[in-house]
């Protein structure tokens, strides 16, 4: 699933140039702005500004967190889908997230930090994930929202990623991207049936899972650019290519035309098409419940932080059966050799 504009927490310092240290390193910074500015793709073994290394590895092991935590809103689901056919949808979707978090958490590995580093920063709290899955699913239909909405507002987000500029996470992005394409039209195909096909109630379950995850979603994109100081420097590195507030703007327009196809309404009053604008118009973002939410104090924030520390202790006898045999096979292939 996706990340909302993992610029936000960036420790102070971290967006500024890099101190440099000798005339080596100042012909290494000016071959790498270089070759940033020729478009060119960073790769792992190439040398890289500190600050670049810092922010990818931030921004990559975040949106690795969001694909783990996300399974859970949904995964509450498994169990209770209402069809076979769903079921095993809704399966495959839970699946491709937890794939999505292991290509990243090894892209993040290239930088420079181990997995076991990555998950105790994730359950110490100290780590964020994407703040939208820190919000409850009530009903069925918040299924078919948050793959409509939810993967729709991370198809926007994550479709520039796979330009990138640094190669591993680029390259991760174009197989996720495929993957968040299905479970955005699996959405869209669940609520569609419930609002063509099913009853009154059905219908109001649909509009109630939309007007709940309306807001959350649209922040998603992260603050207004006027309020995302490292988005300039994200832009610079090529790591961000298109800022927040284009992208908001550019689900908004979509979003609109699909609650059209569905019969649903968005809960805003200002919406409206903006003729000079060529774009839809929309209302204020209560910005102090994202912030709220961000901090810790969401709906199921510590729900999510505890199930999946939970999960992780759960699954120590795992990895030490799997260390054991490794450590086994090793000394067997010494004492041979
Ligand atoms: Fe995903
Ligand atoms: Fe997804």
């Amino acid at each position: 699933m996706y990340t909302q504009a993992m610029d936000l927490m960036a420790k102070e310092g971290q967006g500024e140039a890099p101190q440099l240290r000798s005339a080596e390193e100042l012909a290494l910074q000016q071959r790498f702005d270089a070759r940033i500015d020729a478009g060119e793709f960073i790769e792992a073994k190439d040398w890289l500004p500190e600050n670049y290394r810092k922010t990818l590895l931030r921004q990559i092991s975040q949106h690795a967190h969001s694909e783990i935590v996300g399974m859970l809103p949904e995964g509450n689901w498994i169990t209770r889908a209402p069809t076979l056919k769903r079921k095993a949808i809704l399966l495959a979707k839970v699946q491709d997230e937890g794939g999505h978090g292991l290509y990243l958490y090894a892209a993040a590995e290239t930088l420079g930090s181990s997995r076991d580093q990555m998950l105790e920063a994730l359950h110490g709290g100290k780590a964020k994930y994407s703040s939208i899955f820190n919000y409850p699913t009530l009903s069925w239909a918040d299924v078919g929202v948050i793959g409509c909405l939810v993967d729709g507002a991370a198809i926007m987000n994550q479709v520039p990623i796979c330009r990138c500029s640094y190669a591993p996470y680029a390259r991760a992005m174009v197989r996720i991207c495929r993957e968040e394409s299905f479970h955005q039209r699996q959405g869209f195909d669940s609520l569609l049936v419930m609002m063509q096909q099913g009853t009154r109630a059905q219908q109001d379950m649909v509009q109630d899972a939309v007007n709940r995850w309306w807001w959350p979603t649209l922040m998603m994109f992260g603050p207004p650019d006027d309020q995302s100081p490292n988005s300039a420097q994200s832009m610079r590195w090529g790591i961000k290519r298109i800022s927040n507030d284009e992208l908001r703007q550019k689900f908004v327009d979509a979003a609109v035309e699909q609650a059209k196809v569905l019969g649903v309404s968005l809960p805003d009053p200002e919406l409206r098409w903006n003729e000079a604008r060529q774009h839809y118009d929309f209302g204020a973002i209560d910005w102090s419940e994202f912030w709220r939410v961000v901090g810790g104090d969401g709906p199921c924030n510590r729900e999510r932080l505890s199930a999946r520390v939970k999960a992780w202790e759960d699954g120590a006898w795992v990895r030490d059966a799997a260390l054991a045999h490794a450590a086994r096979q090793t000394e067997r292939a010494r004492l041979q050799a």
